[in-house]
This record gives structure tokens, C-alpha cells and sequence, in this order.
């Protein structure tokens, strides 16, 4: 079988589509599901891995089902976010950025923008962005998703 250039438009496009769809499956990459993914494509498992450690948005190892990324990004910084808002949802949780919750709800993250500087300060969970968040709103919407379903 002939090596596939990964870096090839149409490759890629595809490759990054089934990781996204792999991801949104399982919740990560497990070296299972890149295995999955490869064997799918005809690539082989380094190549797929690869390119699935190259974007953050691609999760290598097991996250909570709730991502909650903590932007600490200039414009939240000034609106009075990023450290202040990280530690309180730190503390809330109980666990520091990069950790699970032991009960696999919540993972905590940093982010450097989430491209919401106008509406600062923002987090997102998952595929869902929050805007003007307050310590507040925060613990409202951790409230909500610690008893949803
Ligand atoms: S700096 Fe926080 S959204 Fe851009």
C-alpha cells in the first residue's frame, strides 16, 4: 500500500473530520479509536496520531463530559477574568487546570482566546461559549450541568 501524504488537501480535510467525529464519539482519542480511524482512511496509526497531536482541539487522553476551558487571554484579563475566574471555578471544582473531577464530570482547562475579547470575560464547555461571565453566572451554569443528566 502507498504511503498517503497526509498533508494533501483532500487527505487532511478528511483525516480531520474523522478524528473531530471520532472525538465527538468516544469523547477523546484513544489509541483505539485512532487505530479506528486509521485503518478507515488507510493511513497508519502514527500518521493519524500525528496529526491529532498537532490540534489542541483533539484530546489525547480521557476528559470529563464537561471541557471547561478558562480563556486567560488579554481582553478577559482586563474585564476582570482569566486568573480570578480560573481559580474560583478551581476551587469550585475542586481540581486545578489539566485535572479531572473524580467523579469524570468536569475537566478544567486554559485557553489563551476564545475569540469572544468583546464580551470578556469568557469560558467554554464544549462547543458551547459563555460571555460576561461572573462569578455568579459561573456558579449558576456549574450548578446546572452538575445536575443535568
Ligand atoms: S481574550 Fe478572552 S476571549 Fe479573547
Amino acid at each position: 500500500m502507498a504511503v498517503k501524504d497526509t498533508t494533501a488537501p483532500r487527505i487532511r480535510a478528511r483525516l480531520l473530520a474523522a478524528l473531530y467525529l471520532a472525538q465527538e464519539q468516544y469523547g477523546w482519542l484513544s489509541p483505539q479509536a485512532i487505530e479506528r480511524v486509521a485503518s478507515r482512511l488507510e493511513l497508519s496509526p502514527g500518521q493519524v496520531y500525528t496529526t491529532a497531536s498537532f490540534y489542541t482541539m483533539f484530546k489525547l487522553e480521557p476528559r470529563g463530559k464537561y471541557l471547561v476551558q478558562v480563556c486567560e487571554g488579554l481582553s478577559c484579563y482586563l474585564a476582570g477574568g482569566a486568573e480570578p475566574i480560573l481559580e474560583h471555578i478551581a476551587r469550585r471544582l475542586d481540581i486545578q487546570p489539566g485535572e479531572t473531577t473524580p467523579d469524570g464530570r468536569f475537566t478544567l482547562e486554559v485557553v489563551q482566546c476564545l475569540a469572544a475579547c468583546g464580551t470578556a470575560p469568557a469560558l467554554r464547555i464544549n462547543d458551547e461559549l459563555y460571555e460576561n461571565m461572573t462569578f455568579e453566572s459561573i456558579d449558576a451554569l456549574l450548578e446546572r450541568l452538575r445536575s443535568a443528566a
